[in-house]
């Protein structure tokens, strides 16, 4: 039986981890700019968390989420994390944070699990970066998380997106718009898919998202939700939209726009591109209000978003923004013998606690297989210590980018390596 990675999960390695590091130190860094530090939280939480955090009208929560019975008695449902601002959300209750300071700017990179249908730009292992910024109410905290997103991607090359924003309003709101969702779709039941037709009582504001053609016609003359709006919410919109035209951050009103998770009040956005086929959305978010107090808090306005970082790398790839780093090799040792391999030992040790890389060979190779391989690996030196250079203590020190070349007494070399 040869294993094979679970339908959905993948390992990554070789050219690909030189991008998600390169991703990773271009996340660490934008976010030191906007002052966001990182959180780390487990995978696992109980359930019971995500349903009434997320909501199991959600599919994240309700049909894709991984979910067992640990082993205490009585057993306790567990669940694999299928989103992070959930766990966020617990931690800043937990830890008491928001006693602490007025406003927390969080951000995580981190696995997320859901049982969905394996497709271009869609896993079941994948990996958020996500942040939420707790505590302000203002639609100016709106407008500087969509920055973060939108500097992400001009920052990794891509330039083919839209950002999408819209409202939805407070559960009072959501509540007239819902009834005025669901006359309007009785009235045009005949004309929508089968799944669509099941969630008219269930959950019409998802309707609205549909991937099906024939609903998205059916949704052209639908209800918006701006027009349920009531002033404040309506306000706070406007800011947004202001601050966003200031920032010169360029936007579409999608008055479709809902999103797939239950927690959302007021502005929801997502940065969508062409590039991933049917899995268009990069990244995307939103205000969330009442979240933390749903899950046991104090009532505290929040806002954030997630980005998928395989969606982000390839169409970074795709776009020629994240390239493959060259390997950083500054030294390669060719040895030959048994003496030589303890000179180049010691030596290797030496160069590398002075913080600079070296390869050498670890399989008692030939001297032409070892220097094809020091030239494959891009060496800036390369130091050959054979029987000669046993006999007179001096290592022959070439530098591969002048062909300049040196012997060198073997206790001299480290400071030598400069020419
Ligand atoms: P989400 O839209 O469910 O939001 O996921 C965020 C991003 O994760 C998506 O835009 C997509 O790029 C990526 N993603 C989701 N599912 C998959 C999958 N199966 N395979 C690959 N990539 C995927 C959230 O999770 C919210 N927690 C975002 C948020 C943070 N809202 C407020 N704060």
């Amino acid at each position: 039986m040869i294993y094979k990675t679970l339908k959905g999960f993948s390992d990554i390695y070789g050219d690909d981890i030189s991008l998600w590091h390169s991703l990773e130190s271009i996340i660490s860094n934008l976010m030191n700019l906007y002052g966001f530090s990182e959180i780390r939280t487990p995978i696992l939480e109980r359930t019971e968390l995500f349903i009434r955090g997320v909501g199991d009208a959600s599919d994240a929560v309700g049909k894709e989420m991984y979910t067992f019975n640990d082993k205490s008695t009585p057993p306790e449902s567990i669940s694999i994390r299928p989103e992070l601002t959930a766990p966020v959300a617990r931690a800043f209750i937990q830890h008491d944070i928001g006693k602490q300071q007025l406003i927390t700017k969080w951000y995580y990179v981190g696995a997320s699990f859901r049982y969905e249908q394996p497709q271009k730009g869609r896993t079941r292992q994948y990996h958020t970066f996500g942040v939420e910024l707790i505590g302000s109410h203002s639609a100016i905290a709106d407008a500087e998380v969509i920055s973060i997103g939108y500097d992400l991607l001009k920052l990794l090359g891509i330039n083919n997106f839209k950002l999408r924003i819209n409202s939805l309003g407070y559960k009072e709101e959501r509540i007239r718009y819902r009834e005025a969702l669901v006359d309007y779709f009785n009235s045009i039941k005949s004309q929508l898919s089968e799944d669509s037709k099941n969630r008219i009582e269930s959950n019409p504001l998802r309707i609205l998202d549909s991937k099906n053609e024939y609903d998205a016609i059916a949704c052209v003359d639908a209800p918006s939700i701006l027009d349920f709006l009531n002033e404040e919410s309506l306000e706070h919109f406007n800011r947004l939209k202001n601050l966003l035209d200031e920032n010169e951050v360029e936007y579409i009103v999608d008055k479709r726009l809902v999103r797939g998770l239950d927690y959302y009040t007021r502005t929801v956005f997502e940065f969508q591109t062409k590039s991933l086929g049917s899995q268009d959305a990069l990244g995307g978010g939103g205000r969330y209000d009442n979240l933390i107090a749903e899950i046991g808090g104090n009532q505290t306005p929040a806002t954030g978003f997630g980005f998928g970082m395989e969606r982000l790398i390839l169409v970074s790839k795709l776009e020629n923004g994240l390239n493959v780093k060259g390997n950083n090799c500054f030294v390669y040792i060719v040895s030959l013998g048994e003496k030589a391999q303890l000179i180049s030992s010691r030596l290797a040790h030496k160069i590398r606690l002075s913080n600079k890389s070296v390869e050498m060979d670890l399989m008692n190779r030939s001297m032409k297989a070892q220097l094809r391989e020091a030239s494959k690996l891009n060496c800036k030196y390369v130091i050959i210590i054979g029987e000669d250079e046993i006999e007179t203590s001096l290592a022959l020190v070439k530098n591969m980018e002048t062909w300049e070349q040196k012997n060198i007494a073997f206790d001299e070399i480290l400071n030598e390596l400069n020419f």
